[in-house]
């Protein structure tokens, strides 16, 4: 998604900064690399020197390896909430501190994972809801203290590639089945990418790429019933999981 972006960015005509943690890195979808490590508040402030119109914080992780339980593991843990929560989270506090004369948008890539919690990317599944509820409830403190700096956030569902087959990792054939409908239905990088950007082009705070009627009815249950939905994610890990 990162080199759809950039290449969508590049075909509108703007200066791409790609950020990457690679020391080498050229393509059609960059005009010039950034090597940042998108761990602290400092490597925020040194992607704020470029003095940027547009942040999409993009880069993102999930649970590839878990214990032979399926239990998430503890450095894949912290690495995921980093890189998926708490970099942004840092990055949006630095540009808070700037003044700005003209408007900067921080876009947050989050996810329609958000919605509810998951036995099948937990780790994910909370460091997406993380990022969702920091943005909206540190968004507005920071764009009434500054009209100019604007803290919004993109979930897009399932993409074609490798992230979205992750899940897979816990689960038992049936569930299999299920997701590999869901990654194999789903659209290319580059025809999210423009919708990704034309919706940077609007004035919404939240955005959200089609979000299937199931995920919609967990996250009123989660809301609703927590207990009820925990118990729900015990029977569905029973069914789903090829660990029992
Ligand atoms: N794919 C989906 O189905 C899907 C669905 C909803 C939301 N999203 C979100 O969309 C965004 C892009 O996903 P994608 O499908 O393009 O994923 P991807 O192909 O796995 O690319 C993720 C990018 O993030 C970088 N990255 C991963 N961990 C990092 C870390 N710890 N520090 C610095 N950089 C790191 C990777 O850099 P390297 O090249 O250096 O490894 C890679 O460039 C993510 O935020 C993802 O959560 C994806």
């Amino acid at each position: 998604m990162g080199s759809a972006l950039g290449r969508e960015y590049i075909r509108r005509g703007w200066h791409v900064v790609g950020v990457s943690r690679k020391s080498q890195l050229s393509g059609e979808f960059l005009s010039e690399l950034c090597t940042n490590e998108q761990q602290s508040g400092e490597d925020a402030q040194a992607l704020l020197k470029y003095n940027p119109d547009l942040v999409i914080l993009n880069a993102g992780q999930i649970e590839t390896e878990i214990d032979p339980k399926g239990i998430p593991l503890t450095e894949m843990t912290e690495s995921i909430t980093r890189i998926n929560y708490l970099f942004p989270a840092l990055l949006a506090l630095e540009a808070s501190k700037l003044s700005h004369d003209r408007i900067l948008d921080i876009v947050a890539i989050g996810s329609i994972a958000d919605g509810s919690p998951s036995a099948f990317g937990p780790v994910y599944h909370a460091s997406k809801i993380a990022l969702h509820y920091f943005f909206s409830g540190v968004g507005p403190i920071v764009y009434n203290a500054n009209k100019n700096v604007r803290m919004r956030l993109y979930r897009p569902g399932a993409i074609k590639g490798p992230l979205s087959w992750a899940p897979v990792n816990r689960l038992n054939d049936k569930g299999y089945k299920i997701r590999a409908k869901r990654c194999e239905s789903a659209p290319e990088a580059n025809e999210v990418a423009r919708t990704i950007a034309r919706w940077i082009d609007g004035n919404e705070w939240i955005g959200t790429y089609k979000e299937p009627f199931s995920f919609k009815i967990f996250k009123w249950w989660f809301a609703l019933a927590p207990n009820s939905f925990y118990r729900l994610q015990v029977f569905g890990w029973r069914k789903g999981s090829k660990f029992v």
